[in-house]
């Protein structure tokens, strides 16, 4: 099957790209291609080309699934700088995304034109690589060097009109972009083309520009980011050809990198946990209004997170005064979106006017998807879902935020259990991309999908959990905690370990996160098993807050703080405390400690897998990353403890 197909307008050769579903750069696009610029340029009918493509996007990259694998040619850069070089000139015409080796063939072109909601970019470093096939070197030639530099570090794409302005296209066509483009390629016949971009001059940046560019990406995680940088500058110091051979050699060290193979398997978890394959052909409810109980921290970020997404929301808290906290706590959130320039003021007061609080449950009649978000006690939860019962539709889906309570108690009694669903959200919940959906076994698939199609459209990453303490997030989160105090027990120190993990790429150590966040919070739910009669021993925690040490908000917890400043400081009244535990010397380095906190999680993980509480050892690792902040750059943790066996 040909990849291309070519038909003509007049004296301009239109070639269709068509390989679906994103037109990633195949080795047979590469040599249909080649093809077509020695054939067109042969034919003496064509005077220009003009390069579309078929689907929703224009060439969206090289095949991710090709890395690894031998070298087929042509090769990329080469069929650039063939389609460059051909005698007629190319115009690509961009609808969708062009991005990495589809914009690299775009810069190719003599001329660029796209529909006004296209994209560009160059997303390379997010799979810990740098464009391969003259990105670094065509774009600086192309709109400058300053902005190369912020389209390649950031990897992020820009819209139509934002390229524009840049000079990285020519034109933005509104209406048929095909006939838009021809016209165009028509109006550009008749005038002196200009140079091709490779020849054109690019004017150098002062070198305290450049270091500090290079500054910006010192950290752990942004090797491609820093070697972009590296590639750029030496593009703009050097000739083309030289720059070219600079930039493959970068290319190539890095797509064979640790840090690559680890953001090439995000990329794939990505893009398989939003779609189970169970899921398929299901079609979910659709949900107009979402109605939300409690409007504490939860309640009020899961409210912001909806009308980030257009969807009007019903809150219902225990009274009118509750009520009103409730939607005070939403324009708290937005009001720090306004502040940060996120949002504007009338952003805001459309949010706000889209929110209905009250203490009546009868208001949520009329919402198709209900999430509870009230206090974590099962007497409380179940109390709700009476209420929902009495006053949802029939066929109106009830989720549970819940961290850690069986879903099934909280739904016992609830007629219609199919429609009834865990859908776990993250502190803050307007922020944290993580979404962990917990069907029951009686949850109906269609109930399933809604929480999947709801995620979607609230920009989060759901992942799959069965039903277990914690389900996927908070039970490794536990062990993780567990093996951090292990690791005092052994004599290592409170500082020691917290730094090992920022080192290995956490923002945060386990305990200064404890502190910042409240001893307190773990301790009542381990309280609360006692009182139902479990034995469950005292952490090291436990003890921190049993001598009145909650962290940030008691001015001390693992660490003492200074009033009015978060900087921990190592604290003898905690050593005192911890001091009678403490069994053995230390000894393990940094790498060590974090490796042994890494393992623990993904032993934990692999029990989960076998237990089927995920269904992927990469959901796994998404929850992680999205979640708990582990560092995206390692893969998660089941990435990195297989890559480190
Ligand atoms: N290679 C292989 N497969 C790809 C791909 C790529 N570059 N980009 C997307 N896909 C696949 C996805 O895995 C998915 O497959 P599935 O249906 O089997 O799960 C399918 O295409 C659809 O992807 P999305 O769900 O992401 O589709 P959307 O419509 O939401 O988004 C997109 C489309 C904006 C193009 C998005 O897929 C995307 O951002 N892709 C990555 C683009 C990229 O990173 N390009 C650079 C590649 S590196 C490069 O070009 C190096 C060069 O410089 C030499
Ligand atoms: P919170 O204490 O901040 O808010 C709970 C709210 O529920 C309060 O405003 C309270 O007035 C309201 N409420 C209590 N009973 C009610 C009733 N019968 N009807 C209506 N409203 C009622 O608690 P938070 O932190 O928001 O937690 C809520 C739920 O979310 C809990 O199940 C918790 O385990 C879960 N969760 C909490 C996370 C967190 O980090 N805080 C993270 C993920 C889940």
């Amino acid at each position: 099957m040909q990849i291309i197909q070519q038909h003509m307008d007049g004296d301009i050769a239109v070639l269709t790209v068509d390989n679906p579903p994103v037109n990633a750069i195949s080795a047979q696009m590469r040599q249909e291609l080649w093809q077509a610029v020695d054939r067109l340029d042969a034919d003496p009918a064509v005077r220009a080309v003009l390069l579309t493509c078929a689907g929703r996007t224009f060439i969206a990259g090289a095949d991710v699934r090709e890395f690894g694998q031998p070298p087929v040619e042509p090769h990329l850069p080469d069929l650039v700088d063939r389609i460059e070089r051909a005698e007629k000139p190319w115009v690509a015409a961009i609808h969708g995304s062009a991005l990495g080796g589809g914009l690299e063939i775009a810069m190719g072109c003599r001329f660029r034109v796209a529909a006004p909601d296209a994209k560009l970019g160059l997303p390379e470093v997010n799979l810990g690589i740098i464009p391969g096939a003259s990105g670094t070197v065509r774009t600086p030639r192309l709109i400058g060097a300053e902005a190369a530099i912020g389209l390649v570090t950031s990897g992020r794409p820009w819209r139509a009109q934002q390229a524009l302005t840049a000079g990285l296209i020519d034109a933005v066509v509104e209406g048929d972009l095909p006939e838009g483009a021809v016209k165009f390629a028509r109006a550009a016949l008749s005038a002196e083309l200009p140079l091709p971009v490779s020849v054109r001059p690019v004017a150098p940046l002062d070198a305290a520009v450049w270091d500090r560019a290079a500054a910006a990406f010192a950290g752990p995680g942004q090797q491609a980011q820093a070697r972009a940088v590296e590639s750029l500058r030496y593009a703009t110091e050097h000739p083309f050809d030289s720059a070219m051979r600079n930039e493959r050699r970068i290319f190539v060290a890095l797509r064979d990198s640790d840090q690559a193979a680890a953001l090439r398997h995000v990329f794939f978890a990505e893009r398989a946990a939003p779609r189970p394959p169970e899921l398929k052909g299901v079609t979910p409810r659709g949900v107009a209004r979402v109605g939300i109980v409690g409007g504490g921290t939860m309640g009020a970020g899961i409210a912001v997170a909806c009308r980030n997404a257009g969807v009007p929301v019903v809150m219902v808290e225990r009274d009118d005064e509750a009520a009103a906290r409730g939607v005070s706590n939403i324009r708290a959130i937005l009001a720090g979106s306004v502040k940060r320039g996120k949002l504007t003021e009338a952003q805001m007061a459309d949010r706000l006017a889209g929110v209905e609080a009250s203490a009546d449950y009868a208001r949520l009649a009329p919402c198709d998807l209900v999430i509870e978000a009230v206090f974590e006690e099962i007497g409380v939860k179940q109390a709700v879902f009476a209420e929902l019962a009495r006053v949802c539709r029939a066929d109106a889906v009830l989720a549970t935020n819940t961290s850690y309570l069986d879903p099934r108690r909280i739904f016992e009694g609830v007629p219609g259990q199919d429609r009834c669903v865990g859908l776990h959200f993250f502190s803050p919940a307007h922020i944290m991309k993580l979404l962990e959906i917990v069907p029951t076994p009686d949850t109906a698939p269609d109930v399933l999908a809604t929480a999947f199609a709801l995620a979607g459209r609230l920009g989060k990453m759901p992942v799959r959990a069965g039903i277990c303490e914690g389900f996927i997030g908070n039970r490794i989160f536990k062990r993780y905690r567990a093996e951090a105090e292990k690791l005092l027990v052994e004599g290592h120190e409170v500082q020691q370990v917290d730094a090992a993990a920022r080192d290995f790429g956490f923002r945060m150590g386990p305990f200064e996160a404890q502190d910042l966040s409240g001893l307190d919070i773990a301790f009542l739910q381990r309280e609360g098993l006692r009182a139902e009669g479990q034995d469950v021993p005292d952490t090291l925690s436990d003890r921190l807050v049993r001598a009145g040490r909650k962290g940030q908000k008691t001015a001390g917890g693992w660490y003492d703080y200074a009033k009015g400043d978060r900087t921990p400081r190592p604290s003898a009244a905690a050593q005192e405390v911890l001091a009678p535990h403490i069994a053995g010397a230390g000894g393990l380095s940094s790498a060590q400690i974090a490796a042994r906190l890494v393992d623990a999680m993904a032993d934990e993980g692999r029990k989960i897998l076998a237990e089927g509480i995920a269904s992927r050892a990469s959901d796994i690792d998404l929850v992680e990353i999205h979640g708990y902040g582990f560092p995206r750059w390692t893969g998660g943790p089941m990435f990195a403890a297989a890559r480190s066996r």
